[in-house]
C-alpha cells in the first residue's frame, strides 16, 4: 500500500483504515503488555504513536528498534486512547530499514545546541532542527511569494565576480589553479598569483551592484542567494557563508525604501505565524517562552524611524543619565552592538529603522545628502539580533559617484560597467539586503546563527 506521511496520518479520521508509515524512531518504550514507538518522518514536528503487542512480534528483534532506527510500519489507524495526539497506529507488521547503534550521538533527549553543533551532520534529525529547517523553508517561500506578488523579478547575480560590492576587501578569492599546484614563495607561504581565466575574481559579498543593472532595466528585481564574507568574526551573528535577499528598485526614495523594508519583514513574520504554527509552538515551549508573543508584536506595531543623528543624541542622553557603554558615543562613530541594543531593547523596545548615516562609515554607493556629510543609508535594527537589514538609496550622479570611488581608493578600472548605469540614462533607485539567517534567528528565537543554517561556515567550522 501507498506510504502515508505522518503529518497526513495524524489528520485522518477514517479509523480502521490500514496505513503504511515510514520514518525514524524518536523513542521506543516497552512493557510486558505493550510497546510504544514514536515515529517521525520530517513532515511535521509531531511523531505518530505506534502501539505494538509484543507477543505478536519477534521480541529480540523488537528490542533492537531503538531511537534513531529507520522502519516501515503497516497497521490500523485508530483513535488514540491516551492524551496528546488523537490518532495512533496499531502496528501489524514492521520492516526494518536500518537499525541504529547505541553510539548514536543523537540518542539522548535534551542535548545542548553546542553539543549538537559538534554533530552537525546528524543534528538535523532532532526535533529542534526539524522545526528550524521547516521554518527556514517556509521563510524562503514567503520571500519569493512577497516579491512575486509585488511585481519584482527574481534576478540571478553571479557568485563568481570581479567586483568588491561593499568595498571592504572581505572576499574569498577564486582561482582556477589546481589546489595541489599552488605556488609557494621562499618563506613557504602560498602565493595567490593565479586567477580565474586571466582575471582576479572572488566569491560575491553582495549581488547589489549587478542587481542595480537589473533594476535599471526591469524596474524592480530581487536576488536571493549565497553570499560570502571573509571577515574573521567569530560572533553568534556572523557567518562566512550566508544567504542574502537583495531587492533593488528604480525610482524609489528613502521613505518608500523604509516602507518596503518594514512591510517585507512583517510579511515574513506573519507568514511564519500562519504557516509554521506547530513548529513555532514547539520552539516557544523549548527555546524561548516569549517567541510567539514577540513575533505577533512585530507584525502589529509600527517600527520606530529615526536618523543616525537623533540616535546619537539619545545615546548621549543615556550616557549623561549614567548608562555605561564600553565604547564612547560620538557623532561619526559606527554604532557598536551595545549601542544598537540600547536603542532597540531598552529605549524603544521594538524594531528601529535608522537612516542618514555619516558618509564615512557607509559604502561608496550611497546617495549623499545635501549636507554633504550624511548618506541615505538605512539599517533595520531588531531586538536580540541587531542589524537585520542594510540598505540605501544609491548615488545616481555619475560625477559624485566617481568622486567617491576615487577618494576611497577603489580601483576605477573594475567599476566601468557599474558606472555605465549612471552614464546611460541614470535614474534614482535604491534597495536593501536582508541577511536570511538573521531573519531566521528572529523568527525561531534561536541565539546562535550557526544553529539556523544546515551547514554553518565560519572561520572555525567547516569540517565537511
Ligand atoms: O549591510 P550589508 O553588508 O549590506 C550589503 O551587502 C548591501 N549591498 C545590501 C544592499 O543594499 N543591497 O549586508 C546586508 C545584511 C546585513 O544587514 C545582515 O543582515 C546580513 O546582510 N549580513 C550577514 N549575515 C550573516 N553573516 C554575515 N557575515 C553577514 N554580513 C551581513
Ligand atoms: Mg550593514
Amino acid at each position: 500500500i501507498k506510504r502515508t506521511k505522518v503529518a497526513e496520518a495524524l489528520k485522518r479520521t477514517d479509523f480502521g483504515a490500514t496505513v503504511n508509515v515510514k520514518g525514524w524512531v524518536r523513542t521506543h518504550r516497552s512493557s510486558k503488555a505493550v510497546d510504544f514507538i514514536a515515529l517521525y518522518d520530517g513532515s511535521t514536528i509531531n511523531s505518530i504513536q505506534i502501539v505494538i503487542d509484543p507477543t505478536a512480534f519477534d521480541e529480540a528483534l523488537l528490542k533492537q528498534i531503538t531511537t534513531g532506527s529507520c522502519i516501515s510500519v503497516v497497521g490500523e489507524l485508530v483513535e488514540s486512547q491516551g492524551s496528546g495526539q488523537s490518532v495512533e497506529i496499531l502496528g501489524k507488521s514492521i520492516e526494518i530499514y536500518g537499525l541504529c547503534g547505541s553510539d548514536y550521538p543523537m540518542q539522548k533527549k535534551g542535548q545542548t545546541f553546542e553539543y549538537m553543533r559538534q554533530h552537525a551532520h546528524l543534528r538535523l534529525r532532532t526535533n529542534s532542527f526539524g522545526a528550524i529547517m521547516r521554518i527556514r523553508h517556509n521563510m524562503a517561500i514567503a520571500i519569493h511569494q512577497y516579491f512575486h506578488e509585488h511585481g519584482f523579478y527574481y534576478f540571478h547575480t553571479p557568485i563568481i565576480t570581479a567586483s568588491d560590492a561593499e568595498g571592504a576587501g572581505e572576499m574569498f578569492q577564486v582561482t582556477t589553479k589546481n589546489l595541489y599546484d599552488l605556488k609557494k614563495d621562499e618563506e613557504g607561504h602560498i602565493t595567490y598569483n593565479d586567477d580565474f581565466f586571466g582575471k582576479m575574481t572572488s566569491l560575491t559579498v553582495s549581488g547589489q551592484l549587478e542587481g542595480e543593472l537589473g533594476a535599471t532595466a526591469l524596474g524592480q528585481i530581487y536576488t536571493f542567494g549565497p553570499t560570502f564574507r571573509a571577515e574573521n568574526s567569530n560572533t553568534p551573528r556572523h557567518l562566512a557563508e550566508f544567504w542574502m535577499i537583495e531587492p533593488e528598485v528604480a525610482f524609489i526614495d528613502l521613505n518608500e525604501l523604509m516602507d518596503l523594508e518594514e512591510d517585507f519583514i512583517k510579511h515574513c513574520v506573519r507568514w511564519a505565524l500562519e504557516h509554521c504554527k506547530e513548529d513555532l509552538e514547539f520552539l516557544n515551549k523549548m527555546v524561548d517562552k516569549t517567541l510567539i508573543e514577540r513575533l505577533e508584536g512585530v507584525v502589529k506595531e509600527d517600527f520606530v524611524r529615526l536618523t543616525y543623528t537623533e540616535g546619537i543624541e539619545l545615546l548621549e542622553k543615556a550616557v549623561k543619565e549614567g548608562h555605561k557603554f564600553e565604547f564612547p558615543v560620538a557623532w561619526g562613530m559606527d554604532l557598536a552592538s551595545e549601542h544598537e541594543r540600547y536603542l532597540v531593547e531598552h529605549h524603544f523596545k521594538k524594531p528601529v529603522i535608522m537612516c542618514d548615516y555619516p558618509k564615512d562609515i557607509k559604502a561608496f554607493y550611497m546617495k549623499i545628502n545635501e549636507d554633504g556629510k550624511t548618506v541615505q543609508g538605512t539599517d533595520v535594527l531588531f531586538p536580540q539580533i541587531g542589524e537585520i537589514i542594510g540598505g540605501s538609496v544609491r548615488e545616481e550622479s555619475y560625477d559624485k559617484l566617481v568622486n567617491e570611488i576615487e577618494t576611497r581608493g577603489i580601483p576605477m578600472k573594475d567599476m566601468w560597467w557599474y558606472l555605465d548605469t549612471r552614464k546611460y540614462g541614470s535614474c534614482p533607485h535604491g534597495g536593501f539586503g536582508l541577511g536570511f539567517e538573521r531573519l531566521i534567528l528572529f523568527v525561531t528565537g534561536m541565539q546562535n546563527i550557526r544553529d539556523v543554517i544546515p551547514f554553518p561556515r565560519t572561520p572555525k567550522s567547516a569540517e565537511f
